[in-house]
């Protein structure tokens, strides 16, 4: 059976301080969250030491925002799976599209940074998605599609079950205009079947796929009631811990 997350990218927000703060406050609504969901909290690098002492004891999961593609050396700049293991992350996204626009990001540098995530034992939360022209121009399915198989049919069948994917099409990202559940479940619907058709139909099933795009407690019930999403990844409005709480208490 496939997981219930919903997942808060901070992205670079808050100062340290302030994220320490965020994330005593969801550890503290923890409690009023169903069981059978698990949430995730991504903050940005130099919060990863404090919030992991905030979430020690509790059932919340913490990801970092990306990794280097390698193990160590000389690449300033970078930080390491294996740095981000050793402080306590279980996660890293990859593959956001602000990272695919504005640094380069390419199946070749996001397949590398895969496998430094599972030698370390990091699970992935890999994000897909379309720009407003591919959509425009109807070649929304394709574009996903192919970021799915450049990138995903690279691994070994068993290595998906440490896979979360994230439809988040970028129009709707920190734009306020959300997908219409109808959108997002049909291409939610289109992952699982891409996936299917090339892991079988039981990978497909057990991968938890979740929208991200202007998510929040208003619409969240609407885009988890669809049968193929589950969960979301969430910008904006995961920097409030009442409106973080309130989306994953949305089923
Ligand atoms: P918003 O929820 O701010 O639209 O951001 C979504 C996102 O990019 C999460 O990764």
């Amino acid at each position: 059976m496939r997981k219930k997350i919903v997942a808060g990218n901070w992205k670079m927000n808050t100062s340290v301080a302030e994220g320490v703060e965020l994330a005593k406050g969801i550890v503290a609504k923890v409690a009023e969250i169903s069981k059978g969901v698990t949430l995730i909290i991504a903050p940005p690098f130099t919060h990863l030491v404090p919030v992991a002492e905030v979430l020690k004891g509790s059932p919340i999961g913490l990801s970092a925002q990306n990794c280097a593609t390698e193990p160590k050396g000389a690449f300033t700049g970078e930080v390491s799976a294996a740095m981000l293991k050793g402080i306590g992350c279980n996660y890293t996204i990859l593959g956001h599209s602000e990272r695919r626009e504005y640094y380069g990001e390419n199946a070749d540098k996001l397949t590398k940074k895969i496998a430094m995530a599972f030698e370390n034992g990091l699970k992935v939360i890999y994000c897909v998605g379309e720009k407003l022209e591919d959509r425009n121009f109807n070649q929304h399915f394709d574009v996903v599609s192919k970021q799915i198989s450049d990138v995903l049919f690279t691994l070994a069948p068993e290595k998906m079950a440490n896979v979360i994917i994230a439809y988040e099409p970028v129009w709707a990202i920190g734009t306020g205009e959300t997908a219409t559940a109808e959108q997002a479940q049909e291409m939610h619907a289109f992952i699982r079947s891409t996936l299917s058709a090339h892991f079988g139909e039981k990978i497909a099933e057990n991968t938890t796929v979740l929208y991200g795009g202007s998510c929040k407690p208003s619409n969240a019930k609407e885009l988890f009631a669809c049968p193929d999403i589950d969960g979301g990844l969430i910008g904006g409005a995961s920097l409030k811990a009442d409106d973080f709480i309130a989306i994953a208490q949305a089923w």
